[in-house]
């Protein structure tokens, strides 16, 4: 057995560990380090806006490139002024410009590797072949490239990309790599929402990092619950970042693109107005005092800010729900993220108008529909008592056909269950509606521990036996460590091979 194994045998007992830690207040948690409180430091940075990524149409088709890459960064205040620290990232040194697309383009990517190691490029939250995906079946060696070509053929939304490298995608995120993927359309375009890019709608990717001695990423990959929480968090890269508001409205596009932790968003003082979730527009719009985001989940917040008002976006302490030990799962932390600063005059913004499209996109999923109910079931490393096997297919599923996943998490530790392909309507949270920010279109949830989770989704318009979509959790160790299992989606009257061929010879991080 390898050394990973045995880590993921150790569970349990880890599990005891940090709770005798906890009742003994010790900082120190035997055999997993000091959990390390957040630090905070003055806001003093302007927010980076990740450049608009630039494209050229040829034969109709939008195309992109990307080229992940080595490069070096500075983290101060959280590092000595001056320090480099060695990063990665997409056409830069840390995360990647923001790809912007409207519904109905066909679009492509060039994606280059130019780092020393196989990576992917996955779309989170996007609806496309599997081929297309970007996950572990798609790695890219190093000095190679890859073009995944598909229709943009669902609602605006703010969705992202990373890599998906087997065993190693919590490092790859970690190093830097991540980015936006925004989706428009006529009907966002009709809520008179703000949507000037970097200006009054801004991408706000909410990371957090640790950094050693040296100033480089501190990233132990020891195993440890809940995997690598840092000290220092970033907004798009930045460490005590402001942005200057000039206009009544702003609207900030969350991303948690932490690998492990759990966030509780809020603004004190205000309320925040959540426009949409993972897949786009809620059904209408909600006030929220907090709202939670695991990692992968995203939002679109809205806020009015009055003339020369100074407010910050917070973290505030994760109501983690039955989770044990949330203090060593980042739940106690509280910290502030992003200032923003509203200008002594500020340009009026327009009410906004919801539309009836809004609406209308749900209807593609009715209950009275669903031709299959399944089950999964998260504890350890292992959904229904499997770990990730790149040849194994775990789920097949009919194009054209709805299903209800029911998802339960049986263990006091947090995750955060994603589905590839589609955008599923939570149905409810042990029997009962789910709450108005879990509403809409969705593709990554949290599981609170012993709840069921009624997920419905439908597989509409890509069959392919030989290629599969993933599901798993979101939390980039238990992803690594085996979290993950694999659906392929056929034609009706089509047969499922056995297995999938291998990736290749270059799986790695696994045994
Ligand atoms: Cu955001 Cu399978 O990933
Ligand atoms: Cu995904
Ligand atoms: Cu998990």
């Amino acid at each position: 057995m390898t050394v990973r194994g045995l880590r993921a045998l150790a569970g349990p007992v880890a599990l005891a560990l940090l709770g005798a830690a906890a009742l003994s207040g010790c900082g120190v948690i035997p055999g997993t380090g000091p959990v390390r409180p957040v630090v905070e430091h003055g806001f003093e940075r302007p927010l980076p806006i990740p450049p608009l990524a630039e494209s050229r149409v040829e034969d109709g088709v939008r195309v992109f490139s990307l080229t992940a890459q080595a490069g070096e960064q500075e983290f101060a205040p959280a590092t000595e002024p001056g320090t480099a620290t060695p990063t990665w990232g997409f056409d830069g040194d840390f995360l990647g410009p923001t790809l912007r697309a409207e519904r109905g383009e066909q679009v492509a990517v060039e994606v280059a590797n130019a780092l020393d190691e196989p990576t992917s490029v996955h779309w989170h939250g996007m609806h496309l072949p599997a081929a297309m995906d970007g996950g572990p079946h798609q790695e890219i060696e190093p000095g190679g490239d890859w073009r995944p070509e598909w229709t943009i053929d669902q609602p605006a939304a703010t969705l992202w990309y990373h890599p998906h490298p087997h065993g190693a995608t919590e490092a790859h995120v970690h190093n830097g790599l991540a980015g936006m993927f925004l989706i428009e359309d006529d009907a966002t375009a009709e809520a008179a929402l703000p949507r000037e890019y970097g200006v009054d709608d801004v991408p706000v990717i909410v990371q957090d990092r640790s950094f050693d001695e040296e100033g480089r990423f501190r990233f132990e990959q020891d195993g440890a619950e809940p995997g690598e929480l840092g000290d220092t968090i970033l907004a798009n890269g930045a460490v005590g970042a402001y942005h200057e508001v000039t206009t009544e409205r702003i609207r900030l596009r969350l991303l948690n693109g932490s690998t492990a932790r759990t966030s509780q968003f809020t603004v004190p003082g205000h309320e925040m107005t959540m426009i949409a979730g993972d897949g786009g527009l809620l059904p209408e719009p909600v006030g929220l005092d907090a709202l939670r985001l695991a990692p992968g989940e995203r939002a679109e917040i809205v806020l009015r800010l009055e003339p020369g008002e100074t407010v910050r976006l917070r973290s505030a302490e994760a109501d983690l729900g039955g989770v044990a030990v949330p203090g060593v799962m980042g739940g106690e932390a509280a910290f502030d993220v992003l200032e923003l600063r509203a200008d002594e005059e500020l340009a009026p913004s327009p009410e906004p108008d919801w539309p009836e499209s809004a609406h209308a996109e749900e209807d593609a999923l009715h209950e009275q529909d669903v031709a299959r109910i399944r089950d999964f079931t998260l504890s350890g490393r292992e959904i229904n008592g499997r770990r990730m096997d790149m040849e194994r297919i775990d789920v097949v599923a009919r194009l054209d056909e709805t299903e209800l996943w029911e998802v339960r998490s049986t263990e006091p530790i947090p995750h955060s269950f994603h589905v590839h392909d589609v955008q599923f309507r939570i149905v409810s949270v042990d029997g009962e509606a789910p709450p108005p920010e879990l509403a809409g279109r969705k593709d990554t949830v949290y599981l609170e521990p012993n709840r069921r989770y009624l997920l419905l989704m439908r597989f509409e318009d890509y069959a392919d036996a030989e290629h599969a979509y993933m599901f798993h959790c979101h939390m980039l160790l238990h992803e690594d460590e085996g979290m993950m299992g694999q659906f392929v989606v056929i034609a009706p009257g089509e047969d499922a091979p056995e297995r999938l061929p291998d990736a290749g010879g270059h799986q790695h991080g696994g045994e």
